[in-house]
């Protein structure tokens, strides 16, 4: 059944984090409409608060006042959510404010030594189980550092200028593969003194930064789902509004478009220094491409999707370069393989990635999302091309990032 009309995402998510984050280093009132509803950034919220740093959300609007810090009483639980330790755990440092965070079972297994390295570097004094959480920061006087990013990470990049903020002197970063640059360009819209160029330079923070109101375009990683859905089933079109169009994230649309599907962007405008505008997805027919190492940052979360995606076309596709899939809220390389060869796909499982040969109907099964929430999307999106849905072990998982999602699906399918 086709696919077809006008929707509306929800605020992208790591945008939320940030704007959450920068919002408590200003001295005054700050408002964010669109928030993202992810239970992610719910735990950004919250451990703030635990911070000391007041906020309230009504809807998808949030109020928060930035200021004085202090220390939090209890460990700061970041739940599912690389980005909010990552994050937090840098700009914590950099305000000298001591704390331990912990994750549930998935967080805790993901690697931190790609975020202990560089603030070691800077001074922090830090505590880990085997380079995993639970974390204990002691902040000590930190001095600015350069630092040439081992692995295209922009939660390590972030954490980094986060740091560097709090730092004596100048920060500087260097990227081998550009990655998401929200961070960035959200700190010299709100007044911080850096430079984006080869090497992005941040100098230590003298003043507040500038209070704000801003409305959080919609998160082209949620928006890809539907996408892939349009462009795999004959007959669709759909058109999401306000998408976050920033080069760095939209990497997605650009595959899309080399395997085939019509692809247009409408609208153009710049909202708080992002790209933002609406995206058009015409269902045609799909053809395998080559993925490599340097498009991966800009479609890392969008992998699962795109897999699925692949197994509909006319040739192979082959991922690689994109081992840091191993290491996200699941191992998503396993838990794509496996998955699909489930719905009957023939599947090559590499170290970096994998290759996909086509298969003209998958069949439904019972999937293993691993918990991990774009596992379960990808893989629901998937049950829309078999007679029967898809049977997910874990549903409530989407909510880590996107608890509308079978909301706009419903209304799409309608
Ligand atoms: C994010 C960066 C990416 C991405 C994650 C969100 C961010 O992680 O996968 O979902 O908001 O900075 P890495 O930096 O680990 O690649």
């Amino acid at each position: 059944m086709p696919i077809r009309g006008v929707i509306n995402i929800p605020g992208d998510k790591s945008i939320s984090h940030r704007a959450l984050m920068l919002a408590s280093l200003t001295d005054g009132d700050c408002v964010i409409h669109n928030i993202s509803t992810a239970h992610d950034v719910e735990s950004t919220r919250n451990c703030l608060g635990q911070c000391g740093i007041i906020s309230s959300k009504e809807n998808e609007t949030v109020r928060i006042s930035g200021g004085t810090y202090e220390a939090p009483k209890s460990p700061l639980d970041c739940g599912n959510s690389g980005t909010t330790v990552r994050l937090l755990i840098g700009l914590l440092s950099g305000k000298g404010i001591p704390a331990i965070f912990k994750g549930d079972e998935s967080l805790s297994k993901r690697p931190m030594k790609r975020i202990i390295k560089p603030l070691r570097d800077f001074g922090v004094d830090i505590e880990s189980k085997n380079n995993c959480l639970p974390i204990k920061i002691t902040p000590r006087i930190l001095t600015g550092i350069t630092y040439t990013l081992p692995i295209a990470s922009a939660q390590v990049k972030s954490s980094i200028l986060l740091a560097g903020l709090g730092a004596a002197g100048e920060t500087i970063v260097r990227e081998n593969i550009k990655t998401r640059d929200h961070t960035e360009l959200m700190l010299m819209e709100l007044g911080a003194q850096i430079a984006i160029n080869e090497n992005i330079v941040v100098q230590s923070l003298q003043n507040p930064l500038n209070t704000f109101e801003m409305t959080i375009p919609g998160d082209p990683s949620s928006a890809a789902f539907f996408g892939a859905a349009a462009a795999m089933i004959p007959n669709s079109d759909i058109t999401i509004k306000n998408i976050l169009a920033n080069k760095t994230r939209i990497g997605f649309f650009s595959v899309l478009e080399k395997m085939g599907a019509g692809i247009k962007l409408k609208n153009m405008h710049k909202e708080c220094g992002e790209l933002v505008g609406d995206i058009q997805i015409i269902s045609r027919p799909i053809n395998g491409i080559d993925i490599t190492e340097e498009i991966v940052p800009s479609i890392i979360d969008e992998l699962p999707i795109i897999a699925v995606l692949a197994s509909q076309a006319d040739s192979p596709t082959t991922v690689s370069g994109a081992k840091e899939l191993r290491v996200k809220e699941s191992d998503r390389i396993n838990a794509v393989c496996v998955n699909l060869k489930n719905m009957g796909c023939e599947v090559i499982e590499k170290q970096d990635g994998f290759i996909i040969n086509p298969i003209n109907s998958l069949h439904h099964t019972n999937i293993n999302t691993f918990g991990d929430h774009r596992i379960a999307m990808a893989f629901t999106i998937a049950g829309l091309l078999t007679n029967e849905s898809n049977i997910l072990d874990d549903e409530g998982c989407i909510n880590i990032s996107f608890p509308e999602f079978n909301k706009i699906l419903d209304m799409l399918l309608q």
